[in-house]
């Protein structure tokens, strides 16, 4: 038989992608520039879904009381014939208070679909910011009129950060009215937004829903706990009103009224998902308006004068297009970590080829215990 050589693609190392190479991919790219890529590459590349290219599958994992409420998930998406990609995700909504630490925390691995080769290990916890708030801003720009808007935000925690800058690369922000039951991270909303962004009118829930009538988009991200809902009284909103609902995303948690959701065109991400965690949750397939695939695919439904909703729970497709972005320029820029996580015998068929080494490796002259009756 021939001797089969290695292609130098398909060598198994595998590339790390950390934080400190994400903030070099942004410094280099700019920050608006970073976040005009990913809008333009979600409301592209989801405008033209393919199902028969692209497979995903529903978000699955760990939720859990002990020792307190949160979860781990995973969100798996293929691109047929060239790569798999699963983000890892944890929620912990007491990290924040309790150990200062985001709520969210992620890491995308990426897998070659030729060799099943883990090719990609990168930090996705910014970059799950980064592409929530472009998907916010991909349907808000089909959602609503070209003039400036009056952006109101209830929760001020990470995600809001990049809701506001997303939100701001499509639309100019004239107001920016915020709140959050905590009101110490309302008032350190101003220090973390980007420069050029008019200041946040902080104020307390009873007021933002005085002024609800005057906002043209609401982005509601909160960490409100199961059961709590509605963070938002919307009994005031104006025609044309658009909600990015960001923070639904688990059976039972929910942000807007029920009697609004259902007189308003509810444009979820993944339907199947948003049906079980997503605002969606609460209502029947039936009512649900189009999807974000067709709203960014162009199919013709009135948005920019109706009450529109879009209920993002997170697609895995996203986190797919946003760690291969990032893959991209680290390769251009030459950044990442080689590491070699995987086994690369010369002969495929020796899993012990490595232990071969110059070193003798030691071995048992007795039986396993098991087999001693001693397991
Ligand atoms: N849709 C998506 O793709 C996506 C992506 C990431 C995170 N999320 C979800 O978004 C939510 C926010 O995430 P984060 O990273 O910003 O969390 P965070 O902990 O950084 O901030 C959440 C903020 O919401 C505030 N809050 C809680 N209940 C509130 C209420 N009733 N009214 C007003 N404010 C309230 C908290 O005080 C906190 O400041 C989480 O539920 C998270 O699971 C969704």
């Amino acid at each position: 038989m021939a001797k089969v050589e290695r292609a130098l693609d398909e060598s198994l190392a595998t590339v790390v992608l950390d934080v400190d190479d994400l903030t070099a991919v942004i410094a280099d790219v700019g920050l608006d520039v970073f976040m005009d890529q990913l809008i333009d590459e979600l409301g592209r590349e989801i405008g033209a879904f393919d199902p028969a290219r692209v497979e995903h599958q529903i978000r699955s994992g760990f939720n859990y009381e002990t020792p307190e409420h949160g979860l781990v998930e995973w969100m798996p998406t293929m691109v047929a014939g060239d790569v798999v990609s699963v983000k890892t995700v944890g929620y912990h909504p007491e990290n924040p208070e309790k150990r200062k630490l985001p709520s969210v925390l992620a890491t995308t691995a990426l897998y070659d679909t030729t060799t099943g080769s883990l090719t990609t290990i990168c930090e996705a916890t910014l970059l799950t910011a980064l592409r929530t708030g472009a998907a916010s801003a991909v349907v808000t720009n089909v959602a609503t009129g070209p003039g400036p808007l009056v952006l109101g935000v209830v929760g001020c925690g990470a995600q809001a950060v990049t809701q506001i800058h997303a939100i701001s690369r499509v639309r100019s922000i004239d107001r920016l009215i915020v709140t959050d039951t905590n009101p110490a991270v309302a008032l350190t909303l101003a220090d973390r937004l980007p420069e050029g962004l008019p200041s946040p009118q902080v104020v307390d829930g009873s007021e933002f829903n005085k002024a609800v009538g005057q906002m043209d988009v609401i982005c509601t991200c909160t960490s409100v706990p199961i059961g709590d809902g509605a963070v938002v009284d919307l009994s005031r909103a104006r025609a044309g009103l658009h909600i990015n609902a960001v923070g639904a995303d688990f059976p039972g948690k929910t942000e807007l009224p029920l009697d609004y959701l259902r007189s308003a065109v509810v444009i979820p991400d993944v339907i199947d998902q948003c049906l079980i965690e997503g605002e969606a949750q609460r209502l029947d397939r039936s009512e649900l308006g189009p999807s974000m695939v067709d709203v960014l695919a162009g199919v013709v439904v009135p948005l920019v004068s109706a009450q529109t909703v879009f209920d993002s729970t997170g697609w895995s497709y996203e986190d797919l297009l946003s760690a291969r972005l990032f893959r991209t320029h680290a390769i251009r820029l030459g950044l990442g970590t080689t590491v070699d996580l995987q086994r690369a015998p010369e002969d495929p068929y020796d899993p012990y080829e490595s232990l071969r080494g110059t070193t003798a490796v030691p071995r048992s002259t007795e039986r396993s215990p098991l087999a001693r009756g001693l397991g």
